[in-house]
């Protein structure tokens, strides 16, 4: 495995966990055997992103539109949460880790959401990883929620005009307590988005796998890091004057 660097780990990395209904159906299997191996992978790299001394991990597990697939899916998918987080508030605790969820919560099943309030509330002392599940989530449904309160607080007085800044904008945001993503991975080869963090990615730097998630082991991750590790970041910036400001 990759050698990593303990100091130049992302203290904030956003996974789009991809591929699940594919590995599935390339083994002629159906595609929710492919999320609970999803599942497992979700395991691993929680407990080695907690072990490696990431603070933040937030993970892309159901966004806004994929309500939109067959109704089958998206029950064994909400069952399959709620099993989840029944299950591993437990090892939470034990690794000292605080659950949040963002998204629109009044989508989900009342089960599932009281499912989320037990983790939140559980693990909300543990000072230790935060892990971001993202729920019923979409960026732009986001930051539509977020102009509409601004709106209403300036109208109200509580915000004047002037006071309209990108920090202003990320509060309103459901990312409010997090920084924005370092380092976001998308598995699965698909190269695009889809409608994750939009605001919060700015100058995220971006990695591409062709794994699907439920290949995504130990290892992968390592190589990922170690190539998030080799990277300069420069935000608009030439290089000389990124160097002498380390
Ligand atoms: C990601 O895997 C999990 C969710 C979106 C819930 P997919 O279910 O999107 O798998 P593919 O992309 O169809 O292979
Ligand atoms: C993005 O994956 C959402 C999650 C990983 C939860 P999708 O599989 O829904 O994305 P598209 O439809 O391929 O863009
Ligand atoms: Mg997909």
């Amino acid at each position: 495995m990759q050698i990593l660097d303990p100091e130049k780990l992302p203290r904030h990395l956003a996974i789009i966990m991809d591929g699940n209904g594919r590995w599935a159906q390339e083994r002629m299997l159906k595609r929710i055997v492919g999320h609970r191996k999803g599942v497992e992978t979700v395991r691993t790299i929680v407990e080695e992103s907690s072990r490696l001394g990431i603070k933040y991990l937030t993970l892309f597990a159901f966004s806004s539109e994929n309500w939109l697939r067959p109704k089958t899916e998206v029950r064994a998918l909400m069952a399959l949460l709620k099993a989840y987080l029944a299950k591993e508030t437990a090892r939470m605790m034990t690794n000292n880790i605080r659950f949040a969820v963002i998204g629109d919560r009044a989508d989900l099943p009342e089960d599932v959401n009281k499912a989320v309030t037990d983790a939140v509330t559980k693990t909300s002392q543990n000072d230790g990883m935060v892990l971001t599940l993202a729920l019923s989530y979409g960026s732009r449904k986001e930051i539509i929620q977020a102009v509409a309160q601004l709106v209403d607080n300036v109208l109200a007085g509580t915000v004047t005009r002037e006071e309209i800044s990108e920090e202003i904008i990320s509060a309103y945001l459901y990312t409010r307590e997090i920084p924005d993503p370092d380092f976001l991975i998308r598995t699965s080869g698909e190269m695009r988005i889809s409608n994750f963090l939009l605001w919060q990615i700015a100058y995220t730097e971006l990695y591409f796998t062709e794994v699907n998630w439920p290949d995504f082991g130990k290892e992968e991750f390592h190589s990922a890091l170690a190539n998030y590790q080799a990277r300069e970041r420069r935000y608009g910036l030439i290089s000389d004057q990124v160097r002498k400001r380390r």
